[in-house]
């Protein structure tokens, strides 16, 4: 379907509330729980992560612009001029306005993210510091084959910017199947610029996840909120407790929703019964190296390029391309 938001026409490809309901029930019957942190995007969702972004113990963000702010010159550089620049889960949009206004002459933009509310916005901000910019924002689950708009002008070529390390939300075998289609959309001439969290001290990525004003909180126990008004689940909120804990082996954050008691949630004609203590996995967060990441990129057709990173080694910019 197509929606003109203020000036900025979007091609809405969003998930059915069907698809939640689906999903929910899907996650909830099986073993061990689990609920799609997909679903986190809502216009609240989107609120409270803008807000985790800005939390002093939240490094990721912080980090990335950092490296944006002192190198983004030279990504632009590498992507080279005259390219379609196709961004995934781009958000707010702060930093892909870091990379496109170094970049050289470019085409279009196509900001393809699952919150609605979010991608107007940002396109719409974008537009008025960009005017000349042709920008084709897509609402969509970025995990599902989509067929993209088409710019008016012809790109030379196609550059993917995947910011956020939102990569590392897909378990290793999404991921790749995921970085598959990048590589083919990117084609030979192409190339892809992504933000990938690095694995540190387990204390660091803990604090980030079980901040002190309990925003991540907030926004897991969101999860629960949206089903409830959506699909007339009856999670009561003071029953569950948000944990976030890291796992060396897995090298990756997991995050959970506690159940306080024993209870039977409602979701429609589906009765789900929690044991005290049992959890729900709302979202895995994994934590790369440099080599392990370029490893999995490498199965998927990519060749690391260049690498930046900040000098606590805490977040990395890869550029990929595409042999030939
Ligand atoms: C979007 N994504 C990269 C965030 C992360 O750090 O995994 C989502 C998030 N979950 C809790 N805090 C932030």
């Amino acid at each position: 379907m197509n929606d003109s938001s203020g000036g900025v026409a979007l091609l809405d490809l969003e998930p059915a509330t069907s698809d939640f309901r689906e999903q929910v029930v899907a996650g909830l019957s099986a073993s061990p729980r689990t609920l799609p942190s997909k679903f986190f995007y809502d216009e609240r969702g989107a609120e409270l992560f803008q807000q985790i972004c800005e939390l002093p113990e939240y490094y990721i963000t912080r980090t990335e612009h950092e490296i944006l702010r002192e190198h983004g010159p030279e990504m632009a550089e590498s992507v080279g001029a005259n390219a379609e620049l196709v961004g995934f889960g781009t958000g707010a949009g702060v930093k892909t306005r870091m990379l496109l206004e170094h970049l050289d002459n470019p085409i279009a933009y196509v900001p393809v993210d699952i919150s609605k509310e979010r991608l107007v916005e940002s396109a719409m901000a974008l537009r008025l510091q960009m005017p000349e910019l042709e920008i084709l924002p897509v609402c969509a689950d970025y995990l599902q084959e989509m067929r993209l708009p088409v710019p008016s002008r012809k790109p030379d070529h196609i550059a993917v910017y995947f910011p956020g390390s939102t990569i590392g939300n897909l378990e290793p075998h999404v991921a790749l199947g995921f970085l598959k289609r990048v590589c083919q959309l990117c084609g030979p001439d192409g190339g892809l610029i992504i933000g990938v969290d690095l694995q540190k001290a387990r204390h660091v990525i803990e604090a980030a996840y079980n901040d002190k004003a309990g925003v991540t909180a907030e926004f897991n126990f969101n999860l629960l909120v949206r089903a409830n008004r959506e699909l007339g689940a009856d999670f009561v909120l003071p029953c569950w407790k948000h944990r976030a804990v890291y796992s060396e082996q897995e090298g990756r954050i997991e995050m959970h929703l506690v159940s306080q008691s024993e209870q039977a949630v409602h979701v429609g004609d589906h009765v789900f019964v929690f044991r005290a203590g049992e959890h729900i996995i709302s979202e895995f967060s994994y934590k790369h190296t440099i080599q392990g990441f370029a490893a999995l990129a490498a199965s998927a057709g990519f060749r690391l390029s260049r690498t930046w990173t900040d000098p606590q080694q805490l977040f990395a910019v890869l550029h990929f391309v595409v042999p030939v």
